[in-house]
C-alpha cells in the first residue's frame, strides 16, 4: 500500500493539502474510520455503559467490551489487565498512586531514567517526596547504556523501574528485551511508557516482558481522552483504588471494590473515545502493521540521509535508530522557535522547545531546547523533501545574521 493511500484516509489533509505534518509525536491525525466511529456512537448508539438494561445501553455495553478486547489483542494482553484512563499521563499517575505509593517508605526506591517525559517523571518525584523514598534517575549516554545504568541503580529495595520504551526527544533504540531480562532477574516490576512506541512497533506485552505498559490513544491515531494502562493481571490485587465513585464497587457494598480493572475506572467513562480507539486499532490492522513499519523505515532512511547532508549546519540530538520516528535537532545561530516559525511559513508543522522533558535538555546542555520532526504513516517522501528544502531556507536566513 502506498503512502499516498495512507494519507487519503486522513481528512485533515483534505482541509490542509499544503501542510507537511511532522508533529505526530505530539498528536497524530485521525483516519476517517475513527471519525466515523465517534460520529456513529453519538448519532446512533449514545447510551450509558455498565448501568442500564435497555436495548441501546446493552449495545453500548457490547461495543465498550469489544473495544477492551480489541485493545487487549493489540497488546497481546489479557483483557482483564486493561485499565482505561484518559491519557498516558493519567495512566502513569494511576500506576504511581495505586501500585507504588502504598509500598513506598524511607529506605525504598523507584528507578526511572533521565529520558522520561514529565508524565513519567513528576508522579515519581511527588510520591517519593511524600513517602521519604528515594528517586533514582538513570543517566544513560545513549540507548545501549540503559541496561547497565539501570543495573547499577536497582537493588532489593527497588519497588519499580519505570522507563520509556521510546523517547519523545531522542530516536535511539532502547534495548527493552535486556531491560526486562534485568528486571526479571532482580524480581523488580517493570513499567514501560509506550506513548511514543505503540504507534510504530508491533507490541506484545508477553515478549516485552513488562508488568505495566501505558500509552495515549491520541498518539496512535485514536481520539483524545483515551488512554490505557496495561497491568499484568496478577498484580491488580496489589493495587489500591485511585479514583473513587460510581461503577467500581462489588454488589451493594460501597466499601467492597470490584475485582480487576473495574476497580480503577470509577465514574462514567469516555465511551466514545474507547470505541474510537478500537476503530484506530482496527484501521492499523487493516493497513497491516508490517506495511506501516516498512513505509516508516523508508521515511526514516530518507530523514537520516537528509540530516547527514546538512550535518555541517544541523546537530541531530542522540543517535537515531534505523527506524526512528522522532528527530530532534539544534542549529548553531538559530533559535528553535525561530526555526519552527520559518518552517511554518513553508507549511511545515514541527514542534519546538523542550517537549515536556526539561531535565533531559538540561542534561544534553541545550538550554533553548530543540526542534522535533516526527513521522507517522501518512507522511510521504515528498513531505520530507519539502521539509529539508524548508529547513535549508530557514537556516540560510537565520545563520546568515
Ligand atoms: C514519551 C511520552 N510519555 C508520556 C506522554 C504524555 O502523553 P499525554 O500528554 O497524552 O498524556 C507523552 C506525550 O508527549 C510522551 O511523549
Amino acid at each position: 500500500m502506498s503512502a499516498v493511500h495512507f494519507r487519503r484516509d486522513f481528512p485533515f489533509f483534505q482541509h490542509h493539502p499544503e501542510t507537511v505534518f511532522l508533529d505526530s509525536a505530539a498528536t497524530a491525525q485521525k483516519p476517517q474510520a475513527v471519525i466515523d466511529a465517534l460520529t456513529r456512537f453519538y448519532a446512533e448508539d449514545c447510551a450509558p455503559v455498565g448501568r442500564s438494561a435497555y436495548k441501546a445501553a446493552r449495545q453500548a455495553d457490547r461495543r465498550y467490551r469489544t473495544a477492551r478486547q480489541t485493545i487487549a489483542r493489540f497488546l497481546d494482553a489479557d483483557a482483564a489487565g486493561i485499565i482505561f484512563t484518559k491519557s498516558a499521563t493519567e495512566s502513569a499517575n494511576l500506576l504511581a498512586r495505586a501500585f507504588a505509593r502504598p509500598k513506598l517508605c524511607k529506605g525504598k526506591n523507584i528507578v526511572i531514567t533521565a529520558w522520561e517525559h514529565n508524565s513519567n517523571y513528576l508522579p515519581w518525584v511527588e510520591i517519593c517526596r511524600e513517602s521519604g523514598a528515594e528517586l533514582r534517575v538513570a543517566r544513560p549516554v545513549s540507548g545501549p547504556d540503559f541496561p547497565v545504568v539501570l543495573d547499577t541503580l536497582t537493588d532489593e529495595h527497588t519497588v519499580l523501574v519505570s522507563c520509556t520504551a521510546a523517547s519523545n526527544v531522542l530516536g535511539d533504540t532502547i534495548p527493552l528485551a535486556e531491560i526486562s531480562a534485568l528486571c526479571r532477574q532482580k524480581q523488580i516490576p517493570l513499567a514501560l511508557d509506550g506513548a511514543q512506541y505503540v504507534a510504530h512497533h508491533p507490541v506484545d506485552v508477553q515478549t516485552l516482558g513488562c508488568d505495566f505498559l501505558f500509552f495515549s490513544g491520541h498518539k496512535v491515531y485514536g481520539p483524545t481522552g483515551s488512554g490505557v494502562l496495561y497491568v499484568r493481571p496478577e498484580l491488580l490485587d496489589e493495587m489500591a483504588p485511585f479514583l473513587l465513585g460510581g461503577g467500581m464497587i462489588c454488589g451493594d457494598d460501597p466499601e467492597c471494590y470490584a475485582p480487576g480493572a473495574g476497580r480503577f475506572e470509577a465514574g462514567s467513562p469516555d465511551t466514545a473515545a474507547f470505541i474510537g480507539l478500537a476503530a484506530a486499532i482496527d484501521y492499523l490492522n487493516t493497513l497491516g502493521r508490517d506495511a506501516i513499519c516498512i513505509h516508516e523505515q523508508a521515511l526514516a532512511r530518507q530523514m537520516q540521509d537528509g540530516f547527514r547532508a546538512l550535518s555541517h549546519r544541523v546537530q541531530l540530538l542522540g543517535q537515531p535508530a534505523p527506524d526512528a520516528s522522532v528527530y530532534t535537532f539544534v542549529c548553531p545561530g538559530a533559535h528553535p522557535f525561530d526555526l519552527a516559525c520559518l518552517l511554518n511559513g513553508h507549511g511545515i508543522a514541527v514542534r519546538s522547545g523542550k517537549m515536556c522533558a526539561q531535565h533531559l535538555f538540561d542534561a544534553l546542555g541545550q538550554p533553548l531546547g530543540g526542534v522535533r520532526a516526527s513521522l507517522a504513516c501518512y507522511n510521504t517522501a515528498e513531505d520530507l523533501h519539502r521539509f529539508f528544502n524548508g529547513l535549508e531556507d530557514a537556516l540560510n536566513r537565520l545563520q546568515r545574521k
